[in-house]
């Protein structure tokens, strides 16, 4: 018989901490869940999901009998030595990242020789220095303190919990660190063993590596727009380069999310409060911002102009198979087709819920064909698999123009083309230098380049 595994607490029960208290329960651990938010518990003890995230309804189903969830401390601290902090770290307006629920766990955290904060949260470079002093400061110095960043992603998450590329522990050599690496054995992932410090750049600089990548294929595919090359085959041709890799090479309408923008941007203050200007990712960063304003300039080029001009949006989540909202593109274009005029009607397969919370002005459709109904321009914005193998005859015969703009360079040209509809991507050259325009647009055909709006 395999020994028991070590309980553990998890603090925060997001996207991170339920997948992760689902990951170890599944791994054998009895796990003690606190959140805050009292809703949430709530829900979660009459076996409501808050999140979409394929796998893990199953995955806490199949484990419930070893997930306890509270809205305090105390369970978690009694049964368990682990304390897992999983608890969000937004931005703040300065770009740094806003670590007050992360203080909120290190202030409620009782003295204690026999636990440990296992810091999951993306954090800066140093937080686990300065959490270590304020620790000691409050008496609390005998608490253990090991740094263990999160790689999953949303979508897969649960995948990747369970099938990690590899597992970050940083830790001052202690017992802590000895249990955290013994609760990822299972797993067999790669390990990097390492200092705290070490090891909260890791993520960053991952995170801050990833956004480049995309960035730099963006940029690639806008001189590709000019140049008549097509970044499809460009990234094709680069991806196969061991060197380089295909994956983040897919040009598109920039990359948004609750990671990505935040940790960028925390990397680049990080920086700057150290006294060291980061270029690179300063230029990251606004390539990404223009980027998702490219697409209205496309629209603008077929249409001549948006003010009531009716714009479809298939997708609103910031990357399909999630529901999360946060930093998602879609919420840049709809606010700039707001004011330009144009009437916005969006369809999304799950995010519809929570972009009613931070989008205003749009309808929602219940069906992407619905979504284009009588629309002038159809924008693909996330990648959903349902919209990869639209019938897209059906979607022509009911719209009143024909543009389709395939932010993700998702879908196959010939296919949309075949329907009669006028297919622009991102990068694409087939389409560069064209003066093809529209049907059912006011503009005229003078092949006008495209503009960015201000
Ligand atoms: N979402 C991702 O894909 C991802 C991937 C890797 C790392 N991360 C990092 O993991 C952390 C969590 O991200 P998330 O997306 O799961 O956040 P989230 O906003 O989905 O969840 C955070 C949870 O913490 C709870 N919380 C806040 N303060 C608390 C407190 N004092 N005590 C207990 N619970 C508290 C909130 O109520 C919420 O349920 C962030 O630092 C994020 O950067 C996220």
């Amino acid at each position: 018989m395999s020994p028991a595994r070590d309980p553990i607490g998890v603090i925060g029960t997001g996207y991170v901490g339920l997948v992760t208290a689902a990951g170890f329960a599944e791994l054998g651990s009895e796990v003690w869940c606190v959140d805050i938010d009292a809703a949430k518990i709530e829900g979660l003890r009459s076996g409501e999901v808050p999140i979409y995230e394929p796998g893990l309804e199953r995955l806490l189903a199949s484990n419930a009998g070893r997930l306890h969830v509270w809205t305090d401390l105390s369970g978690a601290f009694e049964h368990a030595r682990l304390l897992v902090v999983a608890v969000g770290t937004p931005p703040t307006y300065s770009g740094d990242a806003d670590l007050s629920a992360v203080r909120a766990v290190v202030d409620a955290i009782p003295p204690s020789d026999a636990h440990a904060l296992v810091m999951k949260s993306t954090v800066p470079c140093g937080t686990g220095a300065s959490i270590q002093r304020v620790l000691h400061e409050q008496g609390k110095g005998g608490l253990g303190y090991v740094s263990c960043p999160e790689f999953l992603k949303e979508g897969s998450a649960v995948k990747d919990f369970l099938h990690p590329d590899r597992v970050v522990v940083g830790d001052c050599g202690d017992w802590a660190g000895d249990a955290v690496v013994e609760l990822y054995t299972p797993l067999k992932a790669p390990l990097v063993r390492t200092d705290i410090a070490s090891a909260e750049m890791v993520k960053l600089a991952s995170n801050a590596f990833l956004a480049t990548k995309i960035s730099f294929i963006n940029e690639i595919a806008n001189v590709c727009e000019e140049t008549g090359a097509d970044v499809v085959e460009v990234a094709r041709g680069m991806g196969l380069d061991e060197r380089i890799g295909p994956k983040f090479l897919q040009a598109g309408i920039g990359f948004g999310g609750s990671c990505f923008p935040k940790d960028v941007d925390a990397l680049k203050q990080l920086a700057g409060n150290s006294g060291y200007h980061f270029q690179l990712l300063t230029a990251v960063i606004e390539v990404n911002e223009l980027q998702k304003r490219r697409v209205i300039g496309k629209l603008h080029k077929h249409l001549g102009g948006l003010a009531g001009k009716r714009v479809a949006l298939l997708g609103l989540a910031f990357k399909p198979n999630t529901d999360d909202m946060r930093e998602a593109s879609s919420l840049v274009l709809a606010a700039r087709l707001n004011a330009d005029g144009a009437v916005v009607t969006a369809y999304d397969p799950v995010a519809e819920e929570q972009a009613r919370k931070l989008v205003s002005g749009i309808t929602f459709a219940d069906s992407p064909l619905d979504a284009a109904s009588d629309a002038d321009a159809v924008v693909l914005v996330t990648e959903w698999p349902e919209f990869i193998e639209l019938d897209w005859k059906l979607l022509a015969e009911g719209m009143r123009g024909n543009l389709l703009i395939d932010g993700r360079n998702a879908l196959d040209p010939d296919a949309v083309r075949a329907a009669g509809l006028v297919y622009e991507g991102i990068g694409r050259g087939q389409m560069a230098g064209s003066s093809e325009r529209a049907g059912g647009s006011a503009a005229p055909a003078d092949g006008t380049p495209s503009r960015e709006p201000a």
